[in-house]
Order: C-alpha cells, then sequence, then structure tokens
C-alpha cells in the first residue's frame, strides 16, 4: 500500500487528483465521508475526470457528460461504456493509502 494524501485534503464532494509512481494520474473522491479511487482518465476519450464534477456517487466527465460510480468504477450514463479501474483505500491515522 501507498501513502497518497491526507483525507483533510479532500472535502466532502470533492476530489483530489494524485500521480503514481508509474506516472497514472488517480482521482480521490470522498463520498459522504468516505474515500473512494478511480483512474482519473475517463475510458470513453482522454479526458481527465478531474475536470469533471461529483454528484453523489457519480463524477461526471467534463468532455461528453458520460458518468461513472466512483464506488463500483461502473458507467451510468453514456457515451462511456467502459468502467474505470478502481483501487482498494484504506484509512489509518486520517491518511489515505492505496492498494495497488
Ligand atoms: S471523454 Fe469522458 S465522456 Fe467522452
Amino acid at each position: 500500500m501507498i501513502d497518497v494524501a491526507s483525507i483533510k485534503e479532500i472535502p466532502l464532494g470533492k476530489t483530489k487528483r494524485i500521480r503514481l509512481a508509474n506516472g497514472q494520474a488517480v482521482l480521490l473522491c470522498n463520498v459522504a465521508g468516505a474515500i473512494f479511487a478511480v483512474d482519473d482518465q475517463c475510458t470513453h476519450e482522454d479526458a481527465s475526470l478531474y475536470l469533471g464534477c461529483l454528484k453523489g456517487e457519480e463524477i461526471h466527465c467534463s468532455l461528453h457528460g458520460g458518468r461513472f460510480n466512483v464506488k463500483t468504477g461502473a458507467p451510468t450514463h453514456e457515451p462511456a461504456e467502459i468502467a474505470l479501474k478502481t483501487y482498494k483505500v484504506t484509512i489509518e491515522q486520517e491518511r489515505i493509502l492505496l492498494e495497488l
């Protein structure tokens, strides 16, 4: 597991983009106090989901309006059809740890 951020950095309903050592950008999402992590790149085309909007459990892509459930990675609205990769999150002493 790797330490990527403090939970204090992500207010309720907000997101934070972090970058892994391999260059992959990951979006951390605060849904009602629980943190979920998904790949930051939309699976429809090459758009950063960080530029979109988190509404409840859904991240809305800013480019074409595709949506994904950040808990499961599942696409929930067209044109998104392919699931996002999700990462297991553990919180320890207010630190966000990702399992890769
Ligand atoms: S790039 Fe995200 S919906 Fe098209």
